[in-house]
């Protein structure tokens, strides 16, 4: 813990959110002036190393005369200025990368494209994505995500091998694969997923199920029978229920609660035809 932080680190229990303590630094010990604006943000701390200090928030003061527009140049402000040991994942800072994703006053977001609310009076509070393992503060782990976007093999399939020619595609068919190849595997949707916070370990969520949509359409591809096998059991797809936390939490605007309605159609198609002994799975 730095000195700046070991100074001015104090508890404050009366400032409880959930059942987790809050702990206040302050920017400097300079009288505000007029031109400052200086907001709350209240942020996730949790450190592996140090396990006798359970999860509590802690809040910054940030200056936000001195600081950019979005919750990520908030944080960035006071990893550099106030507390580097505050911990969170970015990299490009203008929504391309999925890293920063985490859970901004009760959303699911990207903190690079979330702009900082106006109102100076309420606080900001930053959890990581929720219903995660956290690695530490705002780092969640995504090796399971990972692997179950792995386990639907995204990336194309032929029967031949290539001899090195172009596989094209019509305008049409190329049309079908937008708002589906846009993801850019931030979480966000699959954290916002009842159906996934309780059976993450079975059930793919949204990101990995939009994805397997993505390529069981794509017209170049020539493993749809194997990539539908692969969906029929009652757990990988057929959790689902439609509740669309998915769609409406996704902060490039795609709609994978769709894609897995049209997904749960072709699946369906594939096991009546295939395999009728299975209809009326759900
Ligand atoms: S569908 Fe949206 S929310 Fe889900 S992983 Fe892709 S970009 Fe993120
Ligand atoms: S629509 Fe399906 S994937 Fe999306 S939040 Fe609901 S249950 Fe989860
Ligand atoms: S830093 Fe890349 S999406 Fe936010």
């Amino acid at each position: 813990m730095s000195s700046i932080l070991s100074r001015s680190v104090t508890n404050n229990r009366s400032l409880l959110y959930y059942p987790i303590g809050v702990r206040s630094v302050q920017t400097d010990s300079q009288p505000k002036t007029k031109q400052q604006k200086i907001k709350k943000f209240s942020v996730y701390r949790w450190n592996p190393e140090n396990p006798s200090v359970n999860p509590h928030l802690q809040s910054y003061d940030v200056d936000l005369s001195s600081c950019g527009p979005m919750v990520l140049d908030a944080l960035i402000k006071i990893k550099n200025e106030m507390d580097p040991t505050l911990t969170f994942r970015r990299s490009c800072r203008e929504g391309i990368c999925g890293s920063c994703a985490m859970n901004i006053n009760g959303t699911n977001t990207l903190a690079c494209i979330c702009k900082i609310e106006d109102n100076l009076s309420k606080d900001t509070k930053i959890y990581p994505l929720p219903h995660l393992y956290v690695v530490k503060d705002l780092v969640p782990d995504l090796n399971n995500f990972y692997n179950q976007y792995k386990s639907i093999q995204p990336w194309l399939q032929r029967k031949e091998k290539s001899n090195g020619t172009q596989y094209l595609q019509s305008i049409k068919d190329r049309d079908k694969l937008d708002g589906l190849y846009e993801c850019i595997l931030c979480a966000c949707c699959s954290t916002s997923c009842p159906s996934y916070w309780w059976n993450s370990d079975r059930y793919l969520g949204p990101a990995a199920l939009m994805q397997a949509y993505r390529w069981v359409i794509d017209s170049r591809d020539e493993s749809t029978a194997e990539r539908l096998e692969k969906l029929k059991d009652p757990f990988s797809l057929y959790r689902c229920h439609t509740i669309m936390n998915c769609t409406r939490t996704c902060p490039k605007h795609l709609n994978p609660g769709k894609a897995i309605g049209e997904l749960k159609k072709l699946a369906s198609g594939w096991i009546q035809k295939e395999k009728p002994e299975m209809t009326g799975q759900s």
